[in-house]
């Protein structure tokens, strides 16, 4: 790895964050997520008005099948956890005793890529391992993930010495992904969030030793402003997008609040056009980006791909039906999507996603 820029502490500051304006997917226990205690369990409550724009929604989107990916999303009991291996602290105990409990690799088809660096272990019964808490001086094991969030760094493909930017990082998951995969050349983490950028710094420390942890660039950019500040230097871009995250806002325990972000929901996929044209700007001719949500959104998904597609010339999709038929074992996919895209469904037993993935090449 190249040393970071000191760059990123030069340029101008950014404009204030907005915190708050799109719900965040895998904050710990953001407070729109209540548990109530019943009968001496806890338990999530379902926000009805966020159920009920749902049904209307995805209804209309996804036909017959809302009504099974409804019934996963409405039971956390069903949800389930990958365990994605840390390769810079290896344990083989932890592997016999994952093999002991039922879990097995969740990537085991002939992949375009797939490093053997990177191992994930998914089990199909809904549980959930225990998660380690951060210890100084002390690299974690494994990071529990949902194991649809690894399909985003399997189609970027990035190769040991590319430039790679990382445009929405925090908490970051697949940050540590991609670092389980190759070593980039320089590595770029973004986030914009103040609180969620320390966060991001502290599973990088988690998982990641010393010497690489300190080659790693973390900033904190308007990701619509970096394609401005750093033009076409990186080979590979990550735009894990903010977006209306349908689980947790699910669970929203504030109505009004939910209702607010009904309204905000339609700002998010011009937020997502810009950050998706800030990732192009930042490309290198060339290179390619992926982009992310959590979301079953059709605008916050094709619509936005489609936008960019039409208004960005330099762009052109790059078929990913290979990755996609590799996993379909394990993940359930929205059929009659594009060759360039896919949107995992959560199934019962395949209680993956949320998940919306497309890939394009800047030419
Ligand atoms: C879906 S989350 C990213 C999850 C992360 N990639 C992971 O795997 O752990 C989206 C992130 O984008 C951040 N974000 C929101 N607006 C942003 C902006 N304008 N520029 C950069 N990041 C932004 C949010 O704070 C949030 O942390």
């Amino acid at each position: 790895m190249r040393l970071p820029p000191a760059a990123a502490r030069l340029l101008p500051a950014p404009p204030p964050a907005r915190p708050g304006l799109w719900p965040r997917r895998g904050a710990a226990r953001p407070p729109e997520q209540v548990e109530n205690k019943t009968k001496g369990k806890l338990q999530k409550q379902i926000c009805q008005v966020v159920l009920d724009h749902f049904e209307k929604q995805y209804t209309a989107e996804l036909g017959d099948k809302w009504t099974s990916v409804r019934d996963v999303l409405t039971c956390p009991s069903c949800w389930q956890y990958a365990i994605l291996l840390n390769k810079f602290s290896q344990s083989a105990e932890l592997e016999n005793t994952l093999c002991v409990e039922g879990y097995h690799p969740a990537f085991q088809g002939t992949l375009p890529y797939l490093p053997r660096s990177l191992k994930c272990y998914i089990s199909r019964t809904p549980r959930r391992f225990p998660a380690q808490k951060h210890q100084t001086g002390k690299l974690k094991e494994y990071y529990l993930l949902n194991a649809a969030s690894v399909l985003p760094v399997l189609a970027l493909e990035v190769k040991d010495g590319e430039d790679v930017l990382d445009l929405c990082a925090a908490p970051g998951g697949k940050s540590i992904t991609i670092l389980q995969c190759a070593y980039p050349g320089q590595f770029h983490c973004n986030e914009y969030d103040d609180l969620r950028s320390r966060w991001l710094k502290q599973t990088m420390e988690s998982f990641i030793p010393d010497p690489l942890v300190n080659l790693i660039t973390v900033s904190k950019l308007d990701g619509r402003q970096i394609g401005d500040f750093k033009p076409e230097l990186y080979d590979k871009v990550l735009v894990d997008a903010p977006c209306s995250n349908d689980r947790s806002w699910l669970f929203s325990s504030d109505t009004q609040q939910a209702k607010f972000r009904l309204v905000q929901r339609k700002e998010l996929s011009s937020l997502q056009f810009q950050l998706l044209r800030s990732a192009i700007k930042a490309l290198r001719p060339g290179g390619s980006l992926v982009y992310s949500t959590c979301t079953l959104s059709k605008a916050e998904n094709s619509d936005v791909i489609n936008l960019i597609l039409k208004s960005c010339t330099n762009v052109m999709p790059v078929d990913i039906s290979e990755m996609a038929k590799a996993v379909s074992q394990e993940f359930t996919f929205l059929s009659d999507t594009q060759q360039h895209e896919l949107l995992v469904l959560p199934e019962k037993g395949k209680a993956w996603g949320p998940m919306y993935v497309a890939k394009l090449k800047k030419i």
